[in-house]
């Protein structure tokens, strides 16, 4: 099957290069040339999971029973399950990043596809963003995340009472947050902002500043990449208590008690992102769904699934979108 699955997409490959060359486009239309086969999906899992775990791939197994034939990939930064929960906690993210597009880029089905959907569990989501940003090969076509951290948190969770491995990590965090002995190795602090510590968080932040543009040079090509999304999809669950503070979900910065919207901020007004044009050109979805963090519901699952994922061209879009607006 993977190896059926690899044809069709260099046919895909293949067949958009033809359209680009050969004009007319209806040509790209015809009947015979439509390709059903979805997109593959990457799924990143959140902190204090891992890629084996059985939730997260019931949530694979649900795409694939809505896209019949979906190549589903679990991120991970080991084979070793408990290794791979370990890095959940503890690691530098620019390294984390980085295997992930490594890992993704050698895929023998991935790196073929035309494009992926991204689905981002909590921490996982904003961790999908930097690949977007950083490397995006091959392109995400929709990023989806569910009650990520996309504008950090301002202070870090309690642990289940057993789990000592959260325990210890919480711990380091705690008073040192802002040390490079704690920002190359502790995943939560390098997406940990304080409004109140605006500064030394610029200063210090090793993942967050980063892939956020907060700083005074701006990487374009974070920019470039997110602007190539078809969608962004931001789910914040209603009810979160352990996300601090939930709205960051949305990009939503919370300084006290004061909440100021994304539209509002000036991250959005300069478009350090791309989030403005992405905006109004349809394509930033911001959701909420009911419950705690990570309260999934099935129904919320497959109706995102329906919405975004599965074959490349759907009806009524049109072709070569992902690929930068025609620009090819
Ligand atoms: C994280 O790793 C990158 C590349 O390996 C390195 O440049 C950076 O200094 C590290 N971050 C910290 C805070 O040590
Ligand atoms: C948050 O509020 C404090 C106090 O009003 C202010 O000094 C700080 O600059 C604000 N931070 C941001 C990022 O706006
Ligand atoms: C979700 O989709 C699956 C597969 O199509 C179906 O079996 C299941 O009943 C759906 N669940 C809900 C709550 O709609």
């Amino acid at each position: 099957m993977a190896i059926s699955t690899s044809l069709r997409y260099l046919l895909t490959a293949g067949s958009l290069l033809t359209a680009v060359l050969a004009k007319p486009v209806q040509k790209v239309l015809d009947e015979d040339e439509e390709d059903d086969t979805p997109l593959p999906l990457v799924i990143w899992h959140g902190l204090g999971d891992n890629y084996a775990a059985e939730g997260l791939h019931s949530v694979g197994s649900l795409a694939e029973s809505i896209h019949p034939g979906t190549l589903v990939y679990y991120v991970r930064m080991s084979d070793d399950a408990s290794s791979d929960r370990s890095a959940t906690f503890f690691g530098n993210l620019t390294d984390h990043i980085a295997k992930a597009c490594a890992d993704i880029a050698a895929h023998p089905i991935l790196s073929t596809a035309p494009a992926i959907d991204a689905l981002g569990f909590s921490q996982g989501g904003q961790f999908l963003r930097g690949y977007v940003e950083r490397c995006n090969n091959p392109p995400v076509r929709s990023l989806v995340t569910f009650g990520s951290q996309h504008n950090g948190i301002s202070a870090f969770r309690e642990c289940p009472g057993n789990d000592w491995l959260c325990k210890g990590a919480m711990a380091l965090l705690r008073g040192n947050a802002w040390s490079s002995f704690v920002q190359n190795r502790l995943v939560p602090a390098q997406y940990y902002r304080k409004p109140d510590e605006y500064e030394r968080y610029l200063q210090s932040s090793n993942f967050l500043a980063d892939i956020n543009n907060e700083r005074i040079m701006k990487n374009q090509r974070y920019k470039e990449n997110i602007k190539r999304l078809e969608n962004l999809v931001l789910y914040m669950f209603e009810d979160d208590t352990t996300v601090i503070p939930k709205e960051t979900a949305w990009f939503e910065e919370v300084n006290g008690t004061e909440v100021t919207p994304l539209r509002a901020r000036k991250m959005y007004r300069e478009d350090w992102l791309g989030l403005r044009e992405l905006d109004r050109k349809g394509r930033l979805h911001m959701r909420t769904t009911p419950g705690d963090h990570m309260q999934l519901s099935e129904k919320v699952l497959n109706e995102t699934f329906t919405e975004f994922f599965g074959p490349l061209k759907k009806k009524g879009q049109g072709r070569g979108q992902v690929l930068g607006d025609g620009d090819l």
